[in-house]
């Protein structure tokens, strides 16, 4: 039997959930696959030699793969010419998300590994801005009707390269100053003691045990990845995420909302890029449902 492996890091679940619908479809086509969850302990890592079809899956941020991706990359064996395919996941539709896999691609690239195709799935923002519920379940929406098309397409084998960016290098180098600065934020994440309820989730899910709860006292340690896990899924709110507080988003979005439209307070953000986002989305499904 055919099978497959998709390496995937992500902070609150809208990576891995197209992650899922793309293992569906791999196994309603008769193709095995694993979702393996990177983790900082890269714990019985997959050797992807043994797999026909090679992915990686991550959520953008700054521009970039987060530093897990970038160490995983590291870790791979070489290889002689092994495919693959990358799917990532980001908040705005902008071009310039297209630098985001430069550096992990080039790092796989001199271990004798060949891309063939990268796809973008726009979902709701975990970091900078709450999108209303009806944004996030028309992402959804797109997303759920457009990875098992795109799904059959890594299959297929067909190439599919995003466009370059002016600079693209550059810039995403000069944002790799995220990694850095993201360690350093995190040392200095704070919780509210009047809104902790000690659950403890925070401590448990953080991907690299970055946090500590020691006696109901809170350690940061210096290893965050600013996936946002922590302060998104906390069930009072209670974290103050240090630099980005400003930018702190709490609690999953309702994917499946489809009441009266909500009226967002960021409408002017990215508006002509989301409208060709959709519109693509659209044009892709309904090609797909004529053929
Ligand atoms: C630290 C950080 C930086 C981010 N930077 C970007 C970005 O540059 N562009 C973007 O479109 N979304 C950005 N986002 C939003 C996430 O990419 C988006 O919500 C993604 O779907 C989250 O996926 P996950 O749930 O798999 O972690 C950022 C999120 C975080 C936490
Ligand atoms: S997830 Fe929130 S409530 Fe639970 S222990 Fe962490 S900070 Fe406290
Ligand atoms: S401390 Fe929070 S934001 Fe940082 S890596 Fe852990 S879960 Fe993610």
């Amino acid at each position: 039997m055919a099978n497959a492996i998709i390496y995937v890091f992500s902070g609150t679940g809208n990576t891995e959930k197209i992650c899922r619908l793309y293992k569906d479809e791999f196994e309603k086509n008769g193709v095995q696959t694993t979702l393996y969850k990177v983790t900082s302990n890269f714990d019985n890592l997959p050797n992807p030699n043994d797999f026909e079809y090679v992915g990686f899956a991550y959520p953008i941020h700054a521009f970039n793969a987060p530093k897990i991706m970038i160490t995983l990359a590291r870790k791979l064996p070489k290889v002689s010419g092994k495919k693959y395919f990358v799917l990532k996941s980001s908040g705005e539709p902008l071009r310039v998300n297209n630098i985001s896999s430069y550096k992990m691609k080039g790092i796989l690239k001199r271990k004798g590994y060949e891309e063939f195709s990268e796809y973008h799935y726009i979902m709701p923002y975990n970091m900078i801005f709450r999108h209303t519920d009806t944004m996030a379940a028309n992402m959804w929406s797109a997303a759920r009707e457009l990875a098992p098309i795109e799904a059959r397409e890594v299959l297929a084998g067909k190439e599919h390269k995003l466009k370059g960016v002016p600079f693209g290098h550059f810039v995403a180098w000069l944002l790799r100053i995220e990694h850095h600065a993201m360690r350093v934020n995190g040392k200095m994440f704070r919780v509210k003691k009047k809104d902790c309820i000690g659950c403890g989730a925070c401590a448990k899910n953080c991907p690299v045990g970055n946090i500590v709860i020691k006696d109901g006292k809170f350690k940061f340690h210096g290893d965050c990845l600013m996936c946002a896990r922590c302060s998104f899924n906390c069930p009072t709110d209670a974290f103050n995420i240090a630099l980005l507080n400003g930018w702190r988003v709490n609690g999953k979005y309702n994917l499946s909302y489809d009441g009266e439209p909500q009226k967002p307070n960021h409408a002017w953000y990215c508006k002509k890029a989301y409208k060709r986002y959709f519109a693509n989305a659209e044009k892709k499904i309904n090609e797909n449902k004529n053929n």
